[in-house]
């Protein structure tokens, strides 16, 4: 007998596929350079040099058994100690080899953090609007997705909203900054009062709340800032990290969950991953991917383009009328869409040739995300496009 849930799931295709689609098709009608496409989220600049030349050499130096063996179980230990000094240099906090695990991507790296610190039947908190896949990604681990509802004004939490949706059966809460689809990186404030209300109740329910910070965009930060760090405010928290963004190898599958050192139980929930990892089929990342991450562990692609292209849409954006929070990073913006019903709004953009994607999967109804990683020409060109579509259809 089949799976009715995997099976029910291939009706509910993800928008976001569907509309990349849709660009593509519409690309061999008159040329994929005439389209806006803003669907996904796909890095749009070459993987860092560094990287291809610390793949080359390995190649001419290294064994085949070294390069194309198995990986032990827990991980190549010259990753792990180059992830661990990489995170202490940085964050300042003491991490050990032993506090690292390498997963395929952030993806795999949630899914050995939900499951080493919660069980089936247990109820995770994310903030809306949220990365869609974290429903898959909670739901698949037989957990429940509680969903606090949005700070609009500044895309931050709504804590009032957030204890409300707090109970003895939250055993994590998953948070994304800077965050995809808001483009918003969490405040030192944010953290810190998420920190002292986890604290408070993890105290009150008689065990810890989790935290699971995804973290893919960490290195993709705007105005020459820096993200502050999760882990730095709570110590019970697990960072899920991908190479995907920071040196535009989402195909390598390469990534880590790295336990807070200040946690007693951090390096048995390390150890605790190499057995989820049993349990799910996951192995670690290919061993030469994860020795040649290590030679690059501080280096990222040039992200340059990313803010470029922020700037030129958000003063277009604010120019036309749009509601819209100044993103702090990632390759996203998130304006409010002219209409209530954002999924009617997108759908009059597609004339236009502009591909926009309605928040209603991000949790989110009346706005919609553009991922802004193209070329920035075709930025340029898109805004004579944005500006058609809103004065056609809404002036
Ligand atoms: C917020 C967020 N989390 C997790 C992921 C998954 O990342 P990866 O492809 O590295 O598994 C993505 C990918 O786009 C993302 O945007």
């Amino acid at each position: 007998m089949i799976n009715e849930t995997y099976k029910d799931m291939l009706s509910k295709k993800s928008v976001i596929r569907e509309l990349s689609e849709f660009a593509t098709k519409r690309g061999e009608e008159i040329g994929y350079d005439n389209v806006f496409d803003y669907s996904l989220g796909n890095p749009s600049v070459p993987a860092a040099k560094e990287f291809n030349e610390a793949m080359k050499e390995l190649i001419d130096s290294k064994s085949s058994m070294a390069l194309h063996g198995y990986s032990p179980s827990l991980g190549n230990p010259e990753f792990k100690k180059a992830v661990a000094d990489s995170l202490k240099r940085r964050f300042g906090l003491d991490y050990k080899p032993t506090h690292i695990f390498p997963t395929s991507g952030a993806a795999g790296a949630i899914a050995h953090a939900l499951r080493a610190v919660t069980k089936p039947g247990d109820e995770v908190i994310v903030f809306a609007p949220f990365f869609p896949e974290y429903n898959p990604y909670i739901t698949g681990a037989g957990l429940k997705m509680t969903v606090v509802e949005p700070d609009t004004k500044a895309f931050q939490i709504n804590f009032d909203k957030f204890v409300r949706k707090l109970s003895s059966n939250v055993k994590a809460v998953l948070i994304n900054t800077p965050s995809n689809p808001s483009g918003v990186v969490y405040s030192e404030e944010t953290l810190k009062e998420l920190s002292k209300i986890l604290k408070e109740k993890s105290k009150e329910y008689g065990f810890n709340i989790y935290l699971i910070s995804d973290e893919p965009y960490r290195e993709i930060v705007f105005d020459g800032k820096v993200c502050p760090y999760p882990s730095k405010y709570y110590d019970y928290t697990l960072s899920c990290y991908s190479f995907s963004k920071s040196l535009s190898l989402p195909g390598e599958r390469i990534g880590y969950v790295a336990a807070n050192p200040a946690d007693p139980d951090s390096e048995t929930i390390i150890n605790m991953c190499g057995q989820i990892s049993r349990g799910t089929g996951h192995n670690c990342p290919a061993s030469i991917i994860q020795q040649a991450c290590a030679k690059v562990i501080d280096l990222t692609s040039d992200l340059s383009v990313y803010e470029t292209n922020m700037n030129l849409l958000y003063d277009e954006l604010v120019s036309l009328g749009f509601e819209v929070v100044r993103p702090g990073g990632t390759f996203y913006i998130f304006p409010k869409a002219l209409e209530e019903d954002s999924v009617s709004f997108c759908k009059k953009a597609l004339k236009y040739d502009l591909i926009l994607v309605p928040a209603d999967s991000f949790g989110c109804p009346g706005y919609f995300r553009m991922a802004y990683c193209i070329d920035t020409e075709k930025v340029k060109r898109s805004l004579k496009a944005l500006r058609e579509f809103v004065n056609k259809e809404y002036k």
